[in-house]
């Protein structure tokens, strides 16, 4: 755990962080900002780019505490590969059972079921050069105060602990915000064929 003079702190998530994983996600879900009113089922973004990272890669899930209280996490996997088939096996029939029969009625409803019935596959050339990848967002509360950085940091150390290459994100094309954070702190921009990407190579 990391603690610091805010009461904030950075700790591994845990089961019950699973109601906060789905909220924050949510609630950043719109290119970084609230994105409550884009989804009809506000658990939608969390099926897809928070909750199954917890639940499968648990080494690689980190939350930022505010006592009890997630309001923040970084989350990633060391081998993109092996986690797209772990969820292809044990994630998404359960989703797509839990989905079944809705109807899109808010904007992003069909993108994020298009997702869940066709997981996207990254492409080979990043798999090759940056097998791992990760996700981070923060509730807009705590955001601006360093500690983005210093969950990146956390996610970093336990992928370089683990041995990865290299690891990539993905942005939404309208994040600038997001793009100018990773820059600065030292990722590079790889994006390619229309897809806004970051990538971190460990060693060479
Ligand atoms: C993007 C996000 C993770 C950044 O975390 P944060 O806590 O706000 O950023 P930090 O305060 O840790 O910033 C770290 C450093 O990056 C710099 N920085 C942050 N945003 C920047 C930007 N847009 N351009 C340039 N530098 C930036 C800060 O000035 C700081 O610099 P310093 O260490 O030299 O003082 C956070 O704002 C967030 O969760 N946003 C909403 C969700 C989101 O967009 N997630 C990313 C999806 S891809």
């Amino acid at each position: 755990m990391i603690p610091a003079p805010s009461g904030l702190s950075i700790r591994p998530a845990v089961d019950t962080d699973i109601d906060a994983l789905f909220e924050i996600c949510l609630r950043t879900a719109a290119d970084g900002t609230d994105g409550s009113a884009l989804f009809s089922d506000p658990r939608l973004p969390g099926y897809i780019w928070s909750v199954p990272y917890a639940r499968f890669e648990p080494d690689f899930a980190f939350v930022l505490a505010d006592g009890a209280r997630a309001i923040g996490y970084v989350i990633g996997t060391p081998d993109t590969e092996a986690f797209d088939r772990r969820l292809a096996a044990d994630w998404w029939p359960d989703i797509r059972a839990k989905v079944a029969g809705m109807v899109p009625t808010r904007p992003r409803d069909a993108m994020a079921l298009s997702r869940i019935a066709s997981p996207e596959a990254s492409e080979p050339w990043l798999l090759a050069e940056y097998p791992a990848h990760m996700h981070i967002n923060i509730l807009p509360d705590a955001q601006s105060s360093g500690w983005g950085k210093r969950m990146i940091e956390t996610e970093l150390a336990a992928l370089k602990a683990h041995g990865v290459a290299g690891v990539h994100l993905g942005v939404s094309p309208a994040n600038d915000r997001a793009k100018g954070f990773y820059r600065h702190i030292g990722f590079e921009d790889i994006s390619r064929d229309g897809h806004v990407l970051f990538g971190m190579k460990f060693r060479t």
